[in-house]
């Protein structure tokens, strides 16, 4: 990036962060560009056309009723599933068809919290989360620990750090996951209903921390939630997935003002009435 040669001694990304404002996202920078992205497994079709831009440094949340593909979709982005049709650029490059060894890269910039957490179950949870660290090269034991230590203190989990997973509730399980998904500070983070079964404190603490994220490190987040709490304190934009395509894409407030019918009976939780 041209501005970040002025700036010696600085990686190029963190040049790039200082040089622009986080918070609304960078307007014509997108970290993802997806566009009619279409998905179906066995019979039933999933995603059907979904088009989705993801700014550089915007909280973008995913919203949608339970099996419409949220989760689908957020494994598309790295290229977990691979679509029937359409186009992923991440940064600008196309990453649909790639190989499992050319994702590497991908899944280096990206960090994902999967919906169940995905923990190893035959590793403790210091491991479990030093594994991201591990995998760029990391290998010294004190710098370990440290970087462990510190991302385990955001999810209020350090004394938990020796336990293994089976022996942790479920919501600390997630919040592992969590801690799992930032340890390496990359450059965007995919949440998986990173809230849902953690009681209100935790949950609003969580919300905090994606914000934090996002202020102190310009981090690019997509976060997938049925938590309309959540989704007022945390998003930049919301995109609503419904019949496989986005059918609502908007600002929060925009979100709130909205008169269809089907978004607010998302927003309210409550049937939606003559209509169909
Ligand atoms: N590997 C798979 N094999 C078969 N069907 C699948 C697979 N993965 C997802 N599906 C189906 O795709 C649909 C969308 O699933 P997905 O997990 O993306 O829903 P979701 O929107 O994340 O729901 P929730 O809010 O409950 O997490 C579901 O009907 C699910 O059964
Ligand atoms: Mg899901």
């Amino acid at each position: 990036m041209e501005m970040s040669k002025t700036i010696s001694n600085v990686p190029a990304r963190d040049a790039a962060q200082k040089a622009r404002p986080c918070g609304d996202g960078v307007v014509g920078e997108n970290f993802f560009e997806v566009s009619d992205l279409k998905k179906s497994i066995g019979e039933q079709k999933i995603l059907q056309g979904v088009d989705l831009d993801i700014r550089k440094g915007e909280t973008m949340v995913v919203i949608g009723r339970s099996g419409e593909g949220k989760s689908v979709f957020l494994k598309h982005l790295i290229g977990l599933m691979d679509p029937d049709s359409g186009s992923i650029l991440v940064e600008g490059k196309e990453i649909v068809g790639l190989k499992e060894r050319q994702l590497r890269d991908v899944r280096r910039k990206v960090g994902i919290m999967f919906q169940d957490g995905a923990l190893f179950d035959s590793m403790t949870v210091a491991e479990n989360v030093a594994f991201p660290l591990m995998e760029t090269g990391i290998r010294d034991r004190e710098l370990l620990l440290e970087r462990v230590g510190q991302a385990l203190d955001k999810v209020e989990l350090t004394e938990h750090m020796a336990k293994m997973p089976i022996n942790i509730s479920g919501g600390m399980r997630k919040r592992v996951a969590l801690a799992r998904a930032i340890i390496a500070e990359p450059q965007c983070i995919l949440y998986d209903e990173p809230t849902s079964g953690l009681d209100p404190v935790v949950s609003e603490s969580i919300d905090r921390l994606i914000r934090r994220m996002q202020k102190d490190l310009c981090v690019t987040s997509l976060v997938v939630t049925h938590d309309m709490n959540s989704v007022f304190r945390i998003a930049d934009r919301v995109a609503y997935l419904r019949e496989g395509k986005i059918y609502f894409l908007g600002t929060a407030q925009e979100l709130r003002d909205s008169k269809d019918e089907y978004v607010r009976s998302f927003v309210e939780g409550r049937p939606v009435e003559n209509v169909d």
